[in-house]
């Protein structure tokens, strides 16, 4: 039987949240699996834009569609990416989305799961991938 903990669910969420991806500039496709603490799991995927700038990443697409449902505690996010949609590397969250995760999540718990397929996958802490984070408690 399989846990809902187990990276397996997350992993097959995050797939399924790239398939919106919108990348007609990049054509580098990313989904992603917010777990909350809730239970409930917010999928996203990037939203580019003409002008660049305003692109979304994944990541803080899953974040901002779960702060705005009421979430503020997370437990993991599992990240799949790659050109066209072919996972073949690990997408790691670039450094905007871990400031995000930062403001939400407790760096030494929070993981972050990287996966090419259900059987293939890798996971840190977010404070593995963001030493000496500025967070909230910095303002406390
Ligand atoms: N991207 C993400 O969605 N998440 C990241 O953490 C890294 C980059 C997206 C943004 C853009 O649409 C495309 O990947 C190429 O940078």
């Amino acid at each position: 039987m399989e846990n809902e903990l187990t990276p397996t669910r997350l992993i097959r969420e995050a797939i399924r949240a790239m398939q919106y991806s919108y990348s007609p500039y990049s054509h580098f496709r990313v989904g992603a699996a917010l777990l909350a603490g809730s239970g409930k799991i917010y999928r996203g995927c990037n939203i580019e834009n003409a002008a660049y700038t305003p692109t979304n990443c994944a990541e803080r697409t899953a974040f901002f569609k779960a702060v705005s449902e009421g979430e503020h505690e997370f437990d993991a996010i599992c990240i799949v990416g790659g050109k066209d949609g072919i996972l073949e590397e690990y997408a790691p969250p670039c450094g905007v989305c871990r400031q995000v995760m930062m403001e939400f999540c407790d760096p030494e718990t929070f993981k972050i799961i990287l996966a090419t397929d259900e059987t293939h996958y890798t996971e840190f802490t977010l404070k593995e991938l963001l030493p000496l984070g500025f967070g909230p408690g910095n303002l406390r």
